[in-house]
């Protein structure tokens, strides 16, 4: 089990199993409320659990904060086709580890977050898509899954409800853009992971063209919760356009990076001081990542004031994401700081559009060229064009992804980028710790 200490100061909803003995088995999931709400569900109709759903303000963890409540609701109820539940364990975001977390230490609370989707949609079968790195999870899953079979938790009339759920695992091949929703329908299928054209959206036409909810593994593990305290005590733990608590992944330059669960609206400074216990060897903060590699960096002084939450980082040009915190200290180079960045973009696009291909390639290039002092001073607003011409003009997502840390690191720190000039070393070539490129 990977955990780090926990905080006083963290709100523990989906977490409050970590560190109990054998919190991933069916026993310890059933002494400590385990499959409750799914019971409790199961007597509710199904738009009265979207609408405790709503009545949350859960919003989808996985980068783009949709409402959840309104994403099941989209689900044609009574097409004929067959409705599937499709658990989205990518989890490849550079920053973010949080996912794994939730299905080393509490995986039933993740099947009965999918049960009760299925009861809200009339869905009968599900799939976790697990990220390839992360095969070692399939052994606690199936084992999880195994169990609840076991137990009548899955399969035909759960617990005498008359309620039939399957639900199976299965791995990717270690692609980010695999976690892309769209693609990664396209590799469940076993074809190659590359995105669809939308619409339609999966709500509509998902796995095997059906319609399917797909969210993320911390959105399905918060809705147990949901049910169990009902939407508004969740809501009351967040801010007022998104409830709830969010896993917080704190990494870099901090003394003690780990996954918190934090209440939405958890200010920023308190998060890094009091959390993470400050920036490592009493340095400076220089620059915060809020939610993954793919949000546009912040200055240590546009911090003044913000929190934890989708609109505070909108508020400042950046998004909330995945919740992959990254903690850059005064010693960090920029310049190869979005270098590293860049490599595993261009290393992960898909090759499926051509502005995504080519681009990420083109400024991996030049930042590597940039870095080892080779850089000219119109390689500066070449990058920010770049990233510019990339931005919205992609098949999906990726492209955007590349896009904002380029445009945002050239902006902000554009005088980092100017003391490399004239075939001048690295500044901070000392502080070699930050990243092997
Ligand atoms: C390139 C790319 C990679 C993504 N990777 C993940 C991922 O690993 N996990 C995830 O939940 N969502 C990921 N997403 C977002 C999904 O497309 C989708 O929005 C999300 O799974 C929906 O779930 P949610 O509403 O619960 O957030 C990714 C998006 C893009 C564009």
């Amino acid at each position: 089990m990977l955990y780090n200490e926990p905080s006083p100061l963290e709100t523990k909803v989906l977490t409050r199993r970590f560190g109990l003995p054998n919190s991933a088995s069916l026993e310890t999931y059933l002494a400590t409320e385990g499959y409750q709400a799914f019971l409790k569900a199961a007597k509710m109709k199904p738009e009265e659990i979207i609408e405790e759903v709503k009545i949350s303000n859960l919003r989808g963890r996985g980068g783009a904060g949709f409402p959840t409540g309104m994403k099941w609701s989209f689900v044609p109820r009574t097409s004929p086709k067959p409705k599937y539940i499709v658990v989205n364990a990518d989890e490849s975001e550079p920053g973010t580890c949080k996912d794994r977390l939730l299905m080393e230490n509490d995986p039933h609370q993740l099947i009965e977050g999918a049960l009760i989707a299925g009861l809200a949609v009339d869905s009968h079968g599900g799939y976790i898509y697990v990220r390839g790195e992360y095969r070692y999870l399939i052994e606690i899953l199936d084992k999880a899954i195994a169990e609840a079979y076991a137990g009548g938790w899955l399969g035909k009339n759960i617990q005498g409800t008359g309620f039939d759920f399957d639900l199976y695992t299965h791995t990717g091949a270690g692609a980010y853009e695999c976690g892309e929703e769209s693609a990664l329908l396209e590799s469940l299928e076993g074809k190659r992971g590359v995105p669809r054209i939308r619409p339609p959206f999966p709500a509509v036409a998902g796995a095997f063209q059906c319609p399917t909810v797909l969210n993320n593994v911390e959105t399905y593990s918060a809705v147990p919760a949901i049910i169990r305290d009902g939407g508004a005590a969740f809501a009351s733990l967040g801010v007022p356009k998104a409830g709830g608590t969010k896993l917080t992944c704190l990494t870099g330059h901090v003394n003690k990076p780990g996954v918190y669960e934090l209440r939405l609206g958890f200010p920023v400074k308190q998060m890094i001081e009091e959390v993470g216990g400050g920036i490592r060897n009493g340095k400076k903060l220089k620059a915060f990542i809020p939610g993954g590699s793919s949000c546009p960096v912040l200055t240590a002084e546009e911090l003044e004031g913000a929190t934890m939450d989708y609109d505070s980082m909108a508020q400042r040009k950046t998004m909330l994401g995945s919740g992959g915190v990254i903690i850059m200290d005064e010693d960090t180079c920029m310049v190869k700081a979005v270098l590293r960045i860049m490599r595993f973009y261009a290393h992960e696009s898909c090759g499926w559009c051509i502005p995504c291909r080519e681009g990420t390639t083109w400024i991996r290039k030049v930042l590597q060229r940039f870095h080892s002092g080779g850089g000219t001073r119109a390689d500066i607003d070449l990058l920010g064009d770049l990233g510019k011409n990339m931005l919205g003009r992609t098949f999906c997502p990726l492209g955007d992804a590349a896009a904002m840390p380029i445009i945002s690191f050239v902006q902000k720190f554009r005088n980092e980028f100017e003391a490399h000039l004239d075939g001048k070393p690295c500044p901070y070539e000392h502080a070699e710790r930050l990243v092997a490129v």
